[in-house]
């Protein structure tokens, strides 16, 4: 009794407490009339925001009720005016305990430009925003300093009024499904620290106006079908550190201005159709200074190239899939920060320059499929860092992999193709100081057997030995490469059995193999007694063209991440297992040129993702059962089987 007084008693006095401050700050703010709630304004700017969402899985908007709306969940309020200044949002929920994804989806309301007073608008990544950007954003959030609407599923252009919100600093747009062209109002954005506008449907050309955003430091519009030039005066974002604008239809030269992007560590300009030799004249004074040096350090006469070497800051460049020609510039090898230099896919030729050796930090070189000349220079064995080397496709012929290349300490991602080389497999791939991770030597001269050693590559993940000439069984040691995902050693002279292939990786977990061909060698046998143990992660399974024979295994039905099966051009027979119906993935399925016999099981009507199917050349019988997917093939699916009828082809006689 005593105590509940007691409490009583602190509990009034604490009410008399609440009801004082009550009054003085309905008194002090008393502009805004209800006390502790919000400016009207916010208030239906945050309702109608509330009101668009249909589904918010985190259920923090479960919680905005009533007036007080500086203390919901995700809304931060300026404590001297009490308005709205912020909403926190974000698709992605960290906490010290957990991290979560969160949806939310509906529309965007317009009405949240009734939050004038707004700084910060997070609502990225809720992955179900449908909707436009309000197009009168720009004239009523003029203090908007961050707007984070990217990771959801909005449409329609970019307001041209975004360009009135001058204290911009980050806008963050990106993966959604905006559209139209940029607009040329953005380059006023002068605070603009962020601009993130990729993986969208954005169209038209880079506006030139954007090279007067001089805080840029972040300028990513990858992803888009962007169209024309790259700005002349890029080289005017001084600020920049970071340009991707790969994977769009740019076209033209790279602009020379891009030498002055003194900041610059991430350079991404790949997947687009910019042209012309990676050099030019030397024009402004200070660079031909510095390149003088350079010149002689290198023996170039008369031209600069657009040389990274004078972007000291560096770091990750890729130039790939371009219709680049000329030499790979020597003084690449003074930009010594680069770490992943990737230049694939253009017409490079000339040979790899020695200085390339100077980039003792470089992790990863691609320069396959250009015209790139042999010998490779020995004086890349000082790249202690490597750990991958791409320079398949070119014209190397370099007829032996060079043995420092096997010494490298770090290399463990190694793509050979098409590089001529000749004879067998070298036994120093065996001992690298880094073990192989990745080995693609295909499409070379190797003769001989595939080694018994292989097995010993324990981090095995990816191994393309196709298109050789190699003569020999699989050794069985292949089954301890307990990491392996994908193995294609197509188009050989490869015999005996392929049993030992479905057991790699058995023994501790489900194995890792997702992809496998076999396919145009001389594996003979049956796989009838394969068990599919752990190997069910298989999405491609190809060994066609072999003399295989037999029965299908009934197992194979458990290969249910299957997506392509091809089992062309081989010997088997008996019925088709009802069980691979039960490959509810299956997009192609070739079956064409063998002895399969009986009819077409019913279960195939379950292939609802089938687009591919050739069962044609076999000894199939009875109707094709009537129904989706099987009626929409076209007859050559089926054709050559004496004994089929029924749609597509003709109808059964009863
Ligand atoms: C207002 O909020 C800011 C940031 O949360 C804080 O640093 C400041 O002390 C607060 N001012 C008052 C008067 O409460
Ligand atoms: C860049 O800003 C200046 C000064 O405001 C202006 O005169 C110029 O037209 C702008 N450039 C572009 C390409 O919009
Ligand atoms: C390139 O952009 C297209 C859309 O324009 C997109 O579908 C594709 O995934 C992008 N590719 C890469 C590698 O980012
Ligand atoms: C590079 O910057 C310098 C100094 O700011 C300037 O004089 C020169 O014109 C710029 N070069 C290019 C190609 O934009
Ligand atoms: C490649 O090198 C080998 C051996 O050095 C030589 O016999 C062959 O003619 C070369 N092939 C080409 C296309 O240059
Ligand atoms: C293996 O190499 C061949 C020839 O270079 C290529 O066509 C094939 O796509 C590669 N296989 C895989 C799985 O990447
Ligand atoms: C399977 O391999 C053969 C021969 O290498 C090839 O012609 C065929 O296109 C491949 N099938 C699939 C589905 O990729
Ligand atoms: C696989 O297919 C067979 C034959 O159609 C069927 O009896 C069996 O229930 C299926 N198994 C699964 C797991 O769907």
């Amino acid at each position: 009794m005593h105590t509940h007084e007691k409490i009583l008693k602190r509990m009034s006095s604490q009410l008399i407490w609440v009801v004082i401050v009550f009054i003085i700050t309905t008194l002090v703010e008393g502009n805004r009339g209800i006390g502790e709630g919000c400016s009207p304004g916010d208030l239906r700017g945050l309702a109608s925001f509330k009101d668009g969402i249909q589904i918010d899985t985190s259920g923090r908007l479960t919680n905005w009720v009533g007036h007080s709306c500086c203390k919901w969940e995700g809304i931060i309020c300026d404590n001297t005016t009490g308005r709205v200044a912020e909403i926190r949002l974000p698709g992605f929920i960290s906490t010290q305990e957990f991290l979560f994804q969160s949806q939310m989806k509906g529309r965007l309301s317009p009405s949240i430009t009734l939050l004038t007073s707004l700084e910060v608008i997070d609502l990225g990544g809720l992955t179900g925003l449908a909707g436009n950007i309000p197009p009168e954003i720009g004239y009523r959030l003029p203090k908007l300093r961050k707007l984070y609407l990217y990771g959801n599923i909005l449409t329609g252009a970019v307001p041209e009024s975004i360009g009135k919100l001058s204290e911009l600093e980050e806008l963050a747009l990106h993966e959604n499904r905006l559209s139209g062209s940029l607009p040329p109002s953005l380059g006023r954005l002068r605070n603009l620290k962020v601009l993130h506008l990729y993986s969208n449907q954005f169209s038209g050309i880079i506006p030139g106006s954007f090279t007067n955003l001089t805080n840029l430091i972040h300028l990513d519009l990858h992803s888009n079908s962007l169209t024309g030039q790259i700005p002349d005066r890029i080289g005017q974002l001084q600020a920049l550190k970071e340009l991707d604008l790969s994977n769009n239809s740019l076209s033209g030269k790279i602009p020379q201005s891009l030498t002055n992007l003194t900041a610059i560590s991430v350079l991404y300009l790949d997947t687009n159709h910019l042209e012309g030799a990676i050099q030019f004249p030397s024009s402004s004074g200070q660079m031909a200074s510095l390149g003088f040096l350079r010149l002689q350090n290198n023996r170039l006469t008369g031209r600069i190239p657009l040389s990274f070497g004078y972007l000291e800051s560096l770091k990750r460049v890729s130039l790939a899939n371009n219709h680049l020609f000329g030499p790979v510039p020597s003084t690449l090898g003074n930009s010594l920060a680069l770490t992943e230099l990737y230049l694939d896919g253009n017409r490079l030729s000339g040979r790899i320059p020695k200085s390339i050796s100077q980039l003792s930090g470089l992790i990863a070189l691609s320069i396959s499929h250009n015209l790139i000349l042999g010998p490779l220079p020995q004086e890349m064995s000082s790249l202690q860092n490597l750990q991958m080397l791409d320079l398949s496709f070119n014209r190397l012929n370099l007829s032996t992999i060079p043995q420092w290349l096997a010494e490298l300490p770090s290399l463990s991602r190694i793509f050979l193709a098409g590089c001529g080389i000749q004879g067998k497999i070298p036994a120093f791939l065996r001992t690298t100081p880094s073990p192989i991770q990745e080995l693609d030597l295909s499409a070379n001269h190797l003769t001989g057997s595939i080694p018994e050693w292989l097995g010993s590559l324990t981090q095995l993940y990816s191994l393309n030995l196709s298109k050789n000439s190699l003569v020999s069984t699989i050794p069985h040691s292949v089954t301890s490469l307990n990491d392996l995902g994908v193995l294609d050693l197509h188009s050989n002279k490869l015999t005996g059995t392929i049993n030992q292939v479905f057991q790699i990786g058995h023994r501790f977990s489900d194995g890792s193999l997702t992809y496998i061909d076999l396919s145009d060698n001389s594996f003979s046998g049956g796989i009838e007694q394969i068990s599919i143990g752990s190997q069910i992660g298989i999405q491609f399974l190809n060994i066609s063209q072999n003399f295989l024979e037999g029965r299908l295994p009934i197992s194979m039905g458990r290969l249910k991440s299957m997506k392509s099966l091809d089992l062309s051009y081989n010997k088997f027979g008996f019925n088709l297992p009802g069980a691979l119906g039960n490959l509810s993935l299956l997009e192609t399925l070739k079956l064409q040129k063998n002895h399969f016999s009986g009819n077409i099981p019913n279960g195939f009507l379950k292939l609802r993702k089938l687009k591919e199917l050739d069962l044609s050349h076999n000894l199939l019988v009875g109707e094709i059962p009537l129904g989706k997917p099987l009626s929409d093939f076209p007859e050559s699916a089926y054709s050559g089987n004496k004994g089929l009828c029924g749609k597509p082809l003709t109808p059964c006689k009863l």
